[in-house]
């Protein structure tokens, strides 16, 4: 496994994470093709495997995530686990926000929360307040960095402007082989401020490990959604060229290693692939060590 630096924080994450919205959501299968006993398995190995840096929630599952993380690190080293979570702006008050952070620490079972995450930006969150209110929750160790999800730049600046003695840490943006837009400006802006970008649907929620296509998407009603609203039209091209080169590489290296190997080609940039079973955390934890050539990287280039 490789590892980097947090932001500026000193803390250390695996350059490969795990994703849980996986872990409760009936969407994604919970209770049918993934039930509370493999998602503690998949925890504990992760951790075997070196991944020290777990994605959750307060939203996943309705809390369901957290706590199955809780359970699961139960008899662990709690420093050796790197937990982020986060508030869904559906909380206006200060006190909300304060509120959602204790109850994601109950459902965690855990004193303190490495990374604590506004999920999406919104008008209705109270920002400034908020982030000034998880400043002090920093200083007195119920959080030990604080990170943004979905935030432009533009928005992502005016959150740090609000910030009077710390800094973000991270911004937790969709990012893969199909999503490339923030290589524009965020990326670039990230990597000089010394803010890390955690790549989240960095296999594009499957189509990019090779077993969907024209025609073959995944089941259900939310992912069918989410794929559809975010992608449109989706060009399988590139999913073609990460067959290819998979086969040219050979040894077992499979279209989803490379799609992650890709994503995390950069210093600054995690990734956090959710995983519904032992097979597919161990197939994305090893994409941690894959290297990638100039030349596939240009072969992965889809004009
Ligand atoms: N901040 C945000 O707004 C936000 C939004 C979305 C996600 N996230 C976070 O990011 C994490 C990852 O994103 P995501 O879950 O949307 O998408 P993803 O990681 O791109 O895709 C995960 C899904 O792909 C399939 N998969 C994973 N590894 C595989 C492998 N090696 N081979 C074949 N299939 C594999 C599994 O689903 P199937 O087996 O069903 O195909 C798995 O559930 C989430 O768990 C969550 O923690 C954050």
């Amino acid at each position: 496994m490789r590892y980097e630096q947090l932001g500026r924080t000193g803390i250390r994450v695996s350059k490969i994470g795990l994703g849980t919205w996986q872990f409760g959501a009936s969407y994604w299968g919970w209770g049918k093709e993934i039930d509370e006993g493999e998602a503690i398995s998949i925890i504990r190995r992760a951790l075997e495997l070196g991944i020290n840096f777990i994605d959750t929630a307060e939203i996943y599952g309705w809390g369901r995530s957290e706590r199955v993380i809780g359970k699961a690190l139960s008899q662990v080293d709690r420093e050796e686990v790197v937990i982020a979570t986060k508030v869904f702006p559906y909380r206006v008050t200060v006190s909300g926000v304060l509120k959602a952070l204790r109850n994601s620490l109950r459902r965690l079972n855990t004193s303190y929360v490495d990374l604590y995450q506004i999920h999406w930006p919104s008008p209705i969150f109270p920002l400034k307040g908020a982030l000034r209110a998880l400043e002090r929750e920093l200083e007195e160790g119920r959080i030990r960095a604080i990170g943004v999800s979905n935030f432009s730049l533009k928005q992502m600046e005016e959150a740090r402007s609000y910030l009077q003695r710390h800094d973000l840490a991270s911004n937790q943006i969709e990012y893969n082989l199909l999503k490339r837009d923030p290589e524009r400006d965020l990326i670039p802006h990230c990597r000089r401020e010394g803010i890390t970008i955690i790549a989240y649907s960095p296999l594009a929620q499957g189509l990019l490990t090779g077993k969907y296509g024209p025609g073959r998407i995944p089941k259900g009603l939310q992912r069918r959604l989410n794929i559809w609203h975010l992608y449109g039209r989706i060009d399988w091209t590139v999913v073609e060229r990460l067959k290819e080169l998979a086969k040219r590489k050979g040894g077992g290296t499979g279209p989803a290693q490379l799609a992650l190997a890709w994503v995390i080609r950069e210093k600054g940039v995690v990734a956090i692939p959710g995983a519904k079973s032992l097979e597919q955390l161990q197939e994305n934890a090893e994409a941690a060590e894959m290297e990638l050539s100039d030349k596939d990287l240009s072969f992965l280039e889809v004009p």
